[in-house]
């Protein structure tokens, strides 16, 4: 089955859940060189725990992200994804563990303070200004990282102002461009279908290059044209700048053709992590999110 005919992974419970069972596949990768933009790993999670009163969302994760990389999170409702996420941007203080970045301790770093570390986030229900142009909200996303030149610049219009200006405007537009969104610039965010919105937001968090993003469910409420566009996206991002990834998503085969590694979560732990061919293969992944019946598992030690 591999590629084809992958099913929603939303909709799949696990049959039989196994947390005892965590599968690593591959060797471990660089070292952190301690900033964000050498080689080694850029995001570093360290037994990451999450409750919410009675509800362990996550159990003490483990996890690295090197620079470049494109990872995947799969895994059912509830398995604390999104929770990971709102650990990695700043958003949630985990009740224990800590959140290295580019080897700096941000556990306790608000969001704007990741940002300005080059952290930029979508969210799975999109986030976007619905009573600004499509072109504004876009722009407000650079104006958040700086306009440059401060208030006495405004004032007088100084030539450094004016040449950030059309530096901003020129990134907006090619952001635009980029994103398929220049026909509908002027149009109000919050009048657009759920797919184009999607866009919106995605062009807001790539408009500055970001160094890590983190997309959670970019692909749900696309259609296979903007499916196709957002993939392209992802890929020319890390192409272009090595910015790294951190991808939620149901849609099993953009996960697989996105990622170059996939860590498995369930019920706040982490299940499995590997190629995306060897979590395809892997029998107790592909029993429990996948839809493939339980047999051999022979395989699973890759
Ligand atoms: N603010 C909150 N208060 C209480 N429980 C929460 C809160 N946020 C998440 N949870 C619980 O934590 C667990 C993980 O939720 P999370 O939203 O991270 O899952 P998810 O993997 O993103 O799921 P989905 O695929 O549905 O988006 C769930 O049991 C959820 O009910
Ligand atoms: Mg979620």
């Amino acid at each position: 089955m591999l590629d084809q005919d992958l099913p929603d992974l939303r909709l799949i419970r696990p049959a039989e859940t196994d947390t005892e069972r965590v599968v690593t596949y591959g060797e471990a990768t660089t070292e952190s060189s301690g900033d964000l933009t050498g080689v080694g790993a850029l995001l570093k999670l360290e037994a990451i725990t999450v409750t919410f009163g009675g509800i362990t969302a996550l159990d003490g994760i483990d996890l690295r992200v090197d620079r470049g990389e494109v990872v995947g999170i799969i895994g059912p409702n509830g398995a604390g994804k999104t929770t990971l996420f709102d650990v990695v941007s700043g958003v949630r203080v985990p009740s224990r563990g800590t959140v290295l970045l580019g080897g700096t301790d941000v556990t306790r770093r608000p969001p704007a303070s990741r940002a300005r570390l080059g952290l930029r986030r979508t969210f799975q229900r999109v986030q976007v200004f619905g009573w600004l142009s499509v072109e504004d909200n876009v722009l407000a996303a650079l104006d958040v990282v700086g306009g440059g030149g401060g208030f006495v610049a405004d004032l007088v219009g100084s030539p450094f102002r004016r040449h950030r200006e059309r530096e901003r405007r020129h990134r907006g537009e090619a952001t635009l461009e980029r994103c398929g969104l220049s026909d509908v610039r002027h149009e109000l965010a919050g009048s657009l279908p759920i797919g184009i919105a999607r866009m919106v937001e995605l062009a807001r968090a790539i408009v500055d290059p970001p160094r890590l993003l983190l997309l959670d469910e970019p692909a749900s409420g696309l259609d296979s044209q903007e499916s196709e566009r957002l993939g392209r996206e992802i890929r020319s991002l890390r192409e272009e700048s090595a910015c790294s990834v951190l991808l939620v998503e149901h849609d099993a085969g953009f996960v697989m053709e996105q990622c170059d590694r996939i860590v498995v979560l369930d019920q706040g732990a982490i299940l499995a992590q590997g190629l995306p061919d060897e979590i395809q293969r892997d029998a107790a992944v592909r029993s429990a999110y996948l839809g493939a019946p339980t047999d051999d598992r022979s395989d699973a030690a890759g």
